[in-house]
Protein backbone atom coordinates (compact mmCIF):
# COMPACT_ATOMS: atom_id res chain seq x y z
CA UNK A 1 0.00 0.00 0.00
CA UNK A 2 1.46 3.66 -0.68
CA UNK A 3 1.35 6.29 2.16
CA UNK A 4 0.06 9.68 1.55
CA UNK A 5 3.19 11.95 0.96
CA UNK A 6 2.78 15.57 2.99
CA UNK A 7 4.82 18.95 1.74
CA UNK A 8 3.99 22.02 3.08
CA UNK A 9 4.51 24.75 0.35
CA UNK A 10 3.64 27.93 2.47
CA UNK A 11 3.29 27.99 6.30
CA UNK A 12 0.82 30.42 7.41
CA UNK A 13 2.97 33.24 9.56
CA UNK A 14 1.54 34.69 12.51
CA UNK A 15 3.33 38.51 11.94
CA UNK A 16 1.47 38.47 8.52
CA UNK A 17 -2.07 37.17 9.75
CA UNK A 18 -2.04 39.22 12.65
CA UNK A 19 -0.88 42.35 10.54
CA UNK A 20 -3.65 41.41 8.35
CA UNK A 21 -6.34 40.91 10.55
CA UNK A 22 -5.34 44.38 12.31
CA UNK A 23 -5.86 46.21 9.35
CA UNK A 24 -9.30 44.73 8.05
CA UNK A 25 -10.53 45.44 11.93
CA UNK A 26 -9.11 49.05 11.92
CA UNK A 27 -11.03 50.01 8.34
CA UNK A 28 -14.15 51.61 7.75
CA UNK A 29 -16.55 49.63 7.81
CA UNK A 30 -14.30 46.59 9.69
CA UNK A 31 -13.69 43.68 7.27
CA UNK A 32 -12.16 40.19 8.08
CA UNK A 33 -11.55 37.55 5.06
CA UNK A 34 -13.87 34.46 5.44
CA UNK A 35 -10.82 32.06 5.59
CA UNK A 36 -10.37 32.80 9.68
CA UNK A 37 -13.59 31.61 10.10
CA UNK A 38 -12.10 27.86 9.38
CA UNK A 39 -10.13 27.40 13.05
CA UNK A 40 -11.01 23.67 14.03
CA UNK A 41 -14.06 24.66 15.95
CA UNK A 42 -15.27 26.45 12.64
CA UNK A 43 -14.45 23.65 10.41
CA UNK A 44 -16.83 22.15 12.45
CA UNK A 45 -19.53 24.07 12.53
CA UNK A 46 -19.54 24.29 8.84
CA UNK A 47 -19.81 20.86 8.52
CA UNK A 48 -22.48 20.77 10.25
CA UNK A 49 -24.11 24.35 8.46
CA UNK A 50 -24.22 21.33 5.67
CA UNK A 51 -26.39 19.38 7.18
CA UNK A 52 -29.01 21.82 8.11
CA UNK A 53 -32.29 21.52 6.24
CA UNK A 54 -31.95 25.57 5.02
CA UNK A 55 -28.41 24.77 4.07
CA UNK A 56 -29.31 23.21 0.33
CA UNK A 57 -25.99 23.60 -1.79
CA UNK A 58 -24.13 20.39 -0.38
CA UNK A 59 -27.23 18.25 -0.33
CA UNK A 60 -27.77 19.51 -4.26
CA UNK A 61 -24.29 19.37 -5.63
CA UNK A 62 -23.84 15.88 -4.06
CA UNK A 63 -27.46 14.87 -5.62
CA UNK A 64 -26.34 16.21 -9.46
CA UNK A 65 -22.74 14.29 -8.94
CA UNK A 66 -24.75 10.89 -7.93
CA UNK A 67 -27.07 11.37 -11.16
CA UNK A 68 -24.36 12.65 -13.62
CA UNK A 69 -21.22 11.51 -12.84
CA UNK A 70 -20.82 8.55 -15.43
CA UNK A 71 -21.30 11.62 -17.85
CA UNK A 72 -19.22 13.49 -16.62
CA UNK A 73 -16.57 10.69 -16.38
CA UNK A 74 -17.24 10.20 -20.02
CA UNK A 75 -15.82 13.10 -20.58
CA UNK A 76 -12.23 12.60 -19.01
CA UNK A 77 -9.23 10.78 -19.47
CA UNK A 78 -8.37 7.43 -17.43
CA UNK A 79 -5.27 7.83 -14.88
CA UNK A 80 -6.38 11.14 -13.42
CA UNK A 81 -4.29 13.17 -11.49
CA UNK A 82 -6.99 14.98 -9.24
CA UNK A 83 -6.24 18.06 -7.73
CA UNK A 84 -8.77 18.51 -4.71
CA UNK A 85 -8.55 22.42 -3.59
CA UNK A 86 -9.94 23.14 -0.12
CA UNK A 87 -10.21 18.90 0.63
CA UNK A 88 -10.84 19.22 4.48
CA UNK A 89 -11.53 15.88 5.32
CA UNK A 90 -11.25 14.72 1.73
CA UNK A 91 -15.07 13.27 1.64
CA UNK A 92 -16.65 14.73 -1.44
CA UNK A 93 -13.25 13.50 -3.55
CA UNK A 94 -13.51 10.45 -1.67
CA UNK A 95 -16.58 9.49 -3.99
CA UNK A 96 -14.95 10.59 -7.56
CA UNK A 97 -12.09 8.36 -7.09
CA UNK A 98 -13.40 5.28 -8.54
CA UNK A 99 -15.83 6.56 -10.84
CA UNK A 100 -13.32 9.05 -12.32
CA UNK A 101 -10.64 6.48 -12.74
CA UNK A 102 -8.28 8.62 -10.59
CA UNK A 103 -4.63 7.30 -10.27
CA UNK A 104 -3.33 10.21 -8.05
CA UNK A 105 -5.32 12.23 -5.95
CA UNK A 106 -3.85 15.43 -4.19
CA UNK A 107 -5.61 17.13 -1.71
CA UNK A 108 -4.66 20.65 -1.19
CA UNK A 109 -6.18 22.77 2.23
CA UNK A 110 -4.49 25.15 4.48
CA UNK A 111 -4.25 23.06 7.21
CA UNK A 112 -1.40 19.84 6.79
CA UNK A 113 -2.80 18.71 10.21
CA UNK A 114 -6.91 19.04 9.13
CA UNK A 115 -5.73 17.32 6.04
CA UNK A 116 -3.41 14.58 7.00
CA UNK A 117 -6.14 12.38 8.92
CA UNK A 118 -8.71 12.40 5.69
CA UNK A 119 -6.05 11.35 3.84
CA UNK A 120 -4.36 8.43 5.86
CA UNK A 121 -8.12 7.37 5.97
CA UNK A 122 -8.56 7.90 2.08
CA UNK A 123 -5.65 5.34 1.36
CA UNK A 124 -6.62 2.77 3.66
CA UNK A 125 -9.83 2.49 1.54
CA UNK A 126 -8.44 3.19 -2.13
CA UNK A 127 -4.60 1.54 -1.33
CA UNK A 128 -3.51 1.10 -5.20
CA UNK A 129 -4.12 5.19 -5.63
CA UNK A 130 -1.38 7.54 -5.15
CA UNK A 131 -1.49 10.44 -2.38
CA UNK A 132 -0.32 13.88 -1.70
CA UNK A 133 -1.43 16.33 0.90
CA UNK A 134 -0.36 20.07 0.21
CA UNK A 135 -0.56 22.16 2.68
CA UNK A 136 -0.97 26.21 0.69
CA UNK A 137 -2.99 29.21 0.89
CA UNK A 138 -4.28 28.49 -2.61
CA UNK A 139 -6.27 31.55 -2.26
CA UNK A 140 -3.87 34.38 -3.01
CA UNK A 141 -1.79 32.05 -5.26
CA UNK A 142 -1.99 28.54 -6.58
CA UNK A 143 1.57 26.85 -6.34
CA UNK A 144 1.76 22.81 -6.92
CA UNK A 145 4.75 20.86 -5.97
CA UNK A 146 6.83 19.09 -8.84
CA UNK A 147 5.52 16.02 -7.01
CA UNK A 148 1.97 16.57 -8.47
CA UNK A 149 3.30 14.74 -11.73
CA UNK A 150 2.71 15.08 -15.63
CA UNK A 151 -0.03 13.00 -15.73
CA UNK A 152 -3.65 14.31 -17.09
CA UNK A 153 -5.08 16.97 -14.34
CA UNK A 154 -7.95 17.64 -13.18
CA UNK A 155 -8.57 20.65 -10.60
CA UNK A 156 -11.81 20.12 -8.10
CA UNK A 157 -13.21 23.14 -7.08
CA UNK A 158 -16.18 21.75 -5.19
CA UNK A 159 -19.03 23.36 -2.84
CA UNK A 160 -19.17 27.00 -4.44
CA UNK A 161 -16.03 28.18 -2.16
CA UNK A 162 -15.77 30.06 -5.96
CA UNK A 163 -18.79 32.09 -4.52
CA UNK A 164 -16.76 33.71 -1.86
CA UNK A 165 -14.95 35.76 -4.12
CA UNK A 166 -15.99 38.99 -5.57
CA UNK A 167 -16.49 38.61 -9.32
CA UNK A 168 -12.83 39.68 -10.00
CA UNK A 169 -10.82 37.75 -7.91
CA UNK A 170 -13.30 35.00 -8.98
CA UNK A 171 -11.51 35.79 -12.86
CA UNK A 172 -7.82 36.18 -11.17
CA UNK A 173 -8.14 32.99 -9.09
CA UNK A 174 -9.53 31.12 -12.39
CA UNK A 175 -7.19 32.36 -14.23
CA UNK A 176 -4.59 30.52 -11.80
CA UNK A 177 -6.74 27.51 -11.91
CA UNK A 178 -5.85 27.53 -15.99
CA UNK A 179 -2.60 27.84 -15.42
CA UNK A 180 -2.24 25.30 -12.92
CA UNK A 181 -4.48 22.50 -14.26
CA UNK A 182 -1.52 22.20 -17.75
CA UNK A 183 -4.36 21.15 -20.46
CA UNK A 184 -6.03 19.12 -18.39
CA UNK A 185 -9.47 20.12 -16.80
CA UNK A 186 -11.27 22.13 -13.95
CA UNK A 187 -14.85 20.43 -12.12
CA UNK A 188 -15.66 23.22 -10.07
CA UNK A 189 -19.79 23.54 -8.37
CA UNK A 190 -20.96 26.49 -8.55
CA UNK A 191 -24.44 28.42 -6.58
CA UNK A 192 -27.20 29.52 -9.06
CA UNK A 193 -30.03 32.99 -8.16
CA UNK A 194 -32.97 31.69 -6.51
CA UNK A 195 -35.47 32.90 -5.00
CA UNK A 196 -34.26 35.54 -1.89
CA UNK A 197 -36.03 33.42 1.08
CA UNK A 198 -34.45 30.28 0.32
CA UNK A 199 -30.64 32.39 0.30
CA UNK A 200 -31.55 34.03 3.82
CA UNK A 201 -33.02 30.89 5.35
CA UNK A 202 -30.01 29.03 4.31
CA UNK A 203 -27.50 31.39 5.97
CA UNK A 204 -29.27 32.23 8.79
CA UNK A 205 -30.88 28.81 9.90
CA UNK A 206 -33.37 28.10 12.67
CA UNK A 207 -31.08 26.14 14.98
CA UNK A 208 -28.45 29.14 14.92
CA UNK A 209 -25.30 27.03 13.83
CA UNK A 210 -24.32 29.70 10.84
CA UNK A 211 -24.72 31.96 13.78
CA UNK A 212 -22.26 30.02 16.06
CA UNK A 213 -19.98 29.63 12.72
CA UNK A 214 -19.91 33.68 12.64
CA UNK A 215 -19.14 34.80 16.17
CA UNK A 216 -16.58 32.03 17.03
CA UNK A 217 -14.49 33.55 14.10
CA UNK A 218 -14.07 36.34 16.89
CA UNK A 219 -13.02 33.71 19.36
CA UNK A 220 -10.56 33.01 17.04
CA UNK A 221 -9.20 36.73 15.96
CA UNK A 222 -8.95 36.54 19.92
CA UNK A 223 -6.74 33.67 20.18
CA UNK A 224 -4.66 35.44 16.41
CA UNK A 225 -4.30 38.46 17.45
CA UNK A 226 -4.86 39.08 21.53
CA UNK A 227 -7.55 40.65 21.26
CA UNK A 228 -10.94 40.88 24.20
CA UNK A 229 -13.85 40.65 21.72
CA UNK A 230 -16.90 39.37 23.85
CA UNK A 231 -19.11 37.13 21.81
CA UNK A 232 -21.86 38.72 24.28
CA UNK A 233 -21.67 41.93 22.30
CA UNK A 234 -21.86 40.60 18.76
CA UNK A 235 -25.08 39.48 16.50
CA UNK A 236 -24.82 37.47 13.07
CA UNK A 237 -26.68 39.19 10.53
CA UNK A 238 -27.01 37.81 7.02
CA UNK A 239 -28.82 39.09 3.99
CA UNK A 240 -29.06 38.96 0.38
CA UNK A 241 -27.74 42.26 -1.63
CA UNK A 242 -30.07 41.42 -5.14
CA UNK A 243 -27.32 44.50 -6.67
CA UNK A 244 -24.52 42.36 -5.89
CA UNK A 245 -26.06 39.28 -6.19
CA UNK A 246 -24.14 37.67 -3.19
CA UNK A 247 -25.09 37.01 0.40
CA UNK A 248 -23.49 39.19 2.95
CA UNK A 249 -22.31 37.85 6.08
CA UNK A 250 -21.21 40.43 9.32
CA UNK A 251 -21.20 41.11 12.91
CA UNK A 252 -22.42 43.69 14.08
CA UNK A 253 -22.53 45.35 17.87
CA UNK A 254 -25.23 44.85 19.54
CA UNK A 255 -23.98 48.27 21.45
CA UNK A 256 -21.55 50.49 22.01
CA UNK A 257 -17.85 48.61 22.31
CA UNK A 258 -14.45 48.98 23.16
CA UNK A 259 -11.93 46.14 21.93
CA UNK A 260 -8.57 46.30 22.58
CA UNK A 261 -5.38 44.82 21.47
CA UNK A 262 -1.75 44.51 22.57
CA UNK A 263 -0.52 47.82 20.75
CA UNK A 264 -4.26 49.43 20.36
CA UNK A 265 -7.83 49.03 19.69
CA UNK A 266 -11.07 50.35 18.43
CA UNK A 267 -14.56 51.57 20.02
CA UNK A 268 -17.45 49.95 17.46
CA UNK A 269 -20.64 52.25 17.40
CA UNK A 270 -24.04 50.20 18.27
CA UNK A 271 -25.19 48.70 14.77
CA UNK A 272 -21.94 48.90 13.28
CA UNK A 273 -20.70 45.78 11.67
CA UNK A 274 -17.72 43.77 10.58
CA UNK A 275 -18.23 42.59 7.31
CA UNK A 276 -17.56 38.43 7.81
CA UNK A 277 -18.41 36.70 4.16
CA UNK A 278 -19.67 37.48 1.09
CA UNK A 279 -21.25 34.58 -1.14
CA UNK A 280 -22.23 35.46 -4.31
CA UNK A 281 -24.86 33.66 -6.32
CA UNK A 282 -23.98 33.18 -10.40
CA UNK A 283 -26.28 33.07 -13.12
CA UNK A 284 -25.03 30.18 -15.72
CA UNK A 285 -24.48 31.98 -18.23
CA UNK A 286 -22.66 34.69 -16.60
CA UNK A 287 -20.44 32.17 -14.57
CA UNK A 288 -19.63 29.58 -18.58
CA UNK A 289 -18.29 33.04 -19.60
CA UNK A 290 -16.44 33.95 -16.87
CA UNK A 291 -14.83 30.10 -17.30
CA UNK A 292 -14.39 31.76 -21.02
CA UNK A 293 -12.28 35.26 -19.81
CA UNK A 294 -10.05 32.84 -17.60
CA UNK A 295 -8.74 30.66 -20.68
CA UNK A 296 -10.98 27.84 -20.49
CA UNK A 297 -12.86 26.04 -23.53
CA UNK A 298 -15.51 23.22 -24.13
CA UNK A 299 -17.86 23.80 -21.33
CA UNK A 300 -20.29 21.63 -19.97
CA UNK A 301 -22.46 21.92 -16.71
CA UNK A 302 -25.19 20.13 -14.75
CA UNK A 303 -27.82 21.15 -12.63
CA UNK A 304 -30.64 19.61 -10.51
CA UNK A 305 -34.41 19.92 -11.30
CA UNK A 306 -34.74 23.55 -9.65
CA UNK A 307 -31.91 24.75 -11.51
CA UNK A 308 -30.19 26.00 -7.88
CA UNK A 309 -26.90 24.77 -8.32
CA UNK A 310 -24.39 23.58 -11.31
CA UNK A 311 -21.23 21.97 -11.53
CA UNK A 312 -19.48 22.97 -14.50
CA UNK A 313 -16.68 20.95 -16.55
CA UNK A 314 -13.93 23.41 -18.18
CA UNK A 315 -11.15 22.29 -20.21
CA UNK A 316 -8.05 24.65 -20.18
C1 LIG B 1 -17.63 27.60 1.97
N1 LIG B 1 -18.67 28.45 1.38
C2 LIG B 1 -18.97 28.04 0.03
C3 LIG B 1 -19.88 28.59 2.23
C4 LIG B 1 -20.93 29.47 1.49
O1 LIG B 1 -22.06 29.00 1.36
O2 LIG B 1 -20.59 30.56 1.06
C5 LIG B 1 -19.55 29.17 3.56
C6 LIG B 1 -20.77 29.44 4.43
N2 LIG B 1 -21.01 30.55 5.07
C7 LIG B 1 -22.14 30.44 5.74
N3 LIG B 1 -22.65 29.26 5.49
C8 LIG B 1 -21.81 28.61 4.70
Amino acid sequence: MHTPTLIAVDRPQPAAIRAELLRGLRALPAVVSPKYLYDSLGSRLFAAITELPEYYPTRTEAAIFARHLPAIAAELPADLTLVDLGAGNCEKAARLLLPLRVRTYVAVDISLDFLQEGLERLQQRHPAVDMLGVGTDFSTRLLLPDAVGEGPRLLFYPGSSIGNFTPPDALEFLRQLHLAAQGGGLLVGVDLLKPIEVLEAAYDDQLGVTAAFNRNLLRHINHLVGSDFALADWQHRAFFDSAQRRIEMHLQALHGVAVRWPGGGRVFAAGERIHTENSYKWRADDFSALLVAAGFSAIRSWTDERGWFAVFLAQA
